[in-house]
């Protein structure tokens, strides 16, 4: 092989690597939703924004499990509160101390520390 070839190669492989890489961080950054929509009563109650980590429930379950059976496919489309949770929908599908864990320990869910919870997430 020539050496121009090989060198061009080289870092064709190195460019791809490297995207590989930083989308894999990207995923795993950008996983999490922040729930806000009802920030009022939220704010009310002394608790704070949820954040939903997506790829955390995404590598434990398949897509069609929550998709669109719990949850409708696009941010801030559920209309989520706690007394559907606490009866068994959205969240509480599984959060009811069987699948995973009830929703007792608020600050679980209720855990954004950020400034801006409406920012736009780079999710998909
Ligand atoms: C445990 C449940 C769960 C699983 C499993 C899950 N999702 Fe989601 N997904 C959610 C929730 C909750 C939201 C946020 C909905 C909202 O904001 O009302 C969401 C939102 C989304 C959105 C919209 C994001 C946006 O910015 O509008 C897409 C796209 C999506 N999910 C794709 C997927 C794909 C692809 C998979 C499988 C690889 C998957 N989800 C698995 C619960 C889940
Ligand atoms: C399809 C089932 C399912 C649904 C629906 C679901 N979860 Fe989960 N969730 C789980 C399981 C399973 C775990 C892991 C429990 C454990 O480790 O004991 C978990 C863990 C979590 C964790 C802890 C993550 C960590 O890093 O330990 C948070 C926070 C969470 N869920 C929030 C939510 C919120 C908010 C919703 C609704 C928007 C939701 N979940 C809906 C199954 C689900
Ligand atoms: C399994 C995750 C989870 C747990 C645990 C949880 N919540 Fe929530 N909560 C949510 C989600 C998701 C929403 C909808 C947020 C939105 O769309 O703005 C919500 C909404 C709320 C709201 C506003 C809507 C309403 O129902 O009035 C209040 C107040 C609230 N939660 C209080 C609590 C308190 C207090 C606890 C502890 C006893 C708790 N939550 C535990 C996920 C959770």
């Amino acid at each position: 092989m020539n050496k121009k070839i090989f060198v061009i190669l080289l870092v064709t492989c190195l460019a791809i690597t490297a995207s590989i890489f930083s989308t894999g961080t990207a995923n795993a950054e950008w996983g999490d939703i922040v729930l806000n929509s009802k920030s009022t009563s939220m704010k009310k109650a002394g608790v704070k924004p949820v954040v939903f980590p997506h790829w955390f429930h995404r590598i434990r379950f398949k897509c069609k499990v929550c998709h669109e059976d719990i949850f409708i496919i696009k941010k801030g489309a559920n209309d989520i509160n706690m007394t559907k949770i606490m009866s068994g929908e959205f969240c509480g599908k599984c959060h009811n101390g069987l699948v995973a864990w009830a929703p007792l320990y608020c600050e679980r869910c209720h855990s954004y520390t950020g400034s801006k919870p409406n920012a736009p997430t780079n999710e998909n």
